[in-house]
């Protein structure tokens, strides 16, 4: 209940600061006369884009607006013609999960030349002054949770140096600034214990960019899982867990472990790995006892704070509550919203991603 409702206030919060909650409720039911709002998601291959495109196109249609979504199969060229082709449409709005985060300045110039607000959906857009506001979960936090999931679950207070726990550290696509926040956030949890030699990466690969997977590729991810472990893993080492930044990491990873007979081996049991973004495939293997964990962040919390801030603007409103200090893409500091996100293990999953309805229990196979 408490989840649902930090979601709900979330949703809330623009609102409540600009003082149109209840203004809103009144004149609510105009038609899609209110304008057409460009929404722009990198991919439809993996499940939260999906969830993440439809959460703000429903919660704009429901206010009125008319929504042009698009998917960007991941290919910059096709997202850059996407946004084109939006402000060429009139959108009233934009609102853009970037591919490459850097990539996109022409188009957000264009855009403000035409005074079309811009809004960075969960990944901030880079090196551009048009970039007005950024949704997100707070990224470095998130990171944090990822390093605490590894620090609970290795019961790494508890190791000492003369048997170091082994991990490998996998970060996301270098050209999301995510990626920068999530390795942040989870390094500095475990420097302390890096620091006193309880903790050790056998390849030595810990620098985000050596450690990066481009566009989050999770075939990508598996092969260098593949590499580290025939590299380093001939012997009797053994490696105890692993820093992954994203469902389909984790369990990519957890496939090249099993290919080596982790799982089926005596004293080879699978690596402990977390992740994010709470996909059904890994919850059902969080259920089976696999993927030891994940980071929630809903992707209807997200969407309905965007569609809030999105309907703030168009009311010629300010909005209110953001944080304005944390996130500096380079050119500016952008004004940001950034909601909360939970760390979901086998003893949660009811609580927090079945009671809640992120997930339902025909969906997870129960
Ligand atoms: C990140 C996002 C993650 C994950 C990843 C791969 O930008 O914050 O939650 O979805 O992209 O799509």
């Amino acid at each position: 209940m408490k989840f649902m409702q930090r979601m709900l206030m979330a949703a809330a919060v623009l609102l409540a600061a600009s003082g149109t909650l209840f203004a809103k409720g009144a004149q609510g039911q105009a038609g899609s006369e209110k304008g057409l709002i460009g929404v722009v998601m990198p991919t439809r291959s993996e499940e939260r884009w999906i969830k993440d495109g439809n959460a703000v196109k429903e919660g704009l249609e429901k206010l009125g607006y008319a929504v042009d979504l698009q998917y960007s199969d991941d290919d910059i060229a096709t997202q850059t013609r996407q946004v084109d082709d939006l402000i060429t449409k009139g959108v009233k709005a934009l609102v853009i999960a970037s591919i490459d985060g850097s990539a996109l300045s022409n188009q957000l110039a264009n855009a403000a030349a035409v005074k079309i607000p811009i809004i960075s959906y969960d990944r901030l857009l880079m090196q551009s002054p048009n970039v007005d506001y950024y949704v997100s979960f707070d990224n470095y936090k998130v990171g944090g949770q990822m390093g605490d999931i590894l620090i609970t679950g290795l019961k790494l207070d508890q190791a000492t140096a003369a048997k170091p726990v082994i991990i490998e550290l996998f970060a996301g696509s270098p050209d999301d600034n995510n990626s920068v926040g999530f390795y942040q956030g989870a390094m500095d949890k475990l420097k302390p214990y890096f620091d006193k030699g309880v903790l050790k990466v056998p390849s030595g690969q810990t620098d985000r960019a050596v450690i990066g997977t481009l566009r989050w590729d999770a075939a990508e991810a598996q092969k260098r899982m593949e590499n580290l472990l025939s590299a380093y893993y001939s012997g009797n080492v053994v490696l105890n867990g692993i820093l992954s930044p994203y469902d389909p990491i984790s369990l990519s990873c957890l496939e090249a472990c099993k290919a080596v007979g982790y799982g089926s081996t005596p004293g080879k049991p699978l690596p402990l790995v977390g992740g994010q973004d709470c996909i059904v495939a890994s919850v059902k293997s969080i259920l089976a006892g696999e993927q030891y964990a994940t980071v929630l962040k809903d992707t209807r919390s997200l969407g309905a704070a965007t569609v809030t801030l999105v309907d703030t603007l168009m009311q010629g409103k300010t909005p209110g509550g953001l944080d304005t200090t944390s996130y500096n893409n380079g050119v500016k500091v952008v004004p940001s919203l950034l909601l909360d996100s939970v760390i979901v293990t086998k003893d949660n999953v009811q609580s927090a991603v079945i009671d809640t309805g992120y997930h339902t229990k025909a969906e997870l196979g129960l």
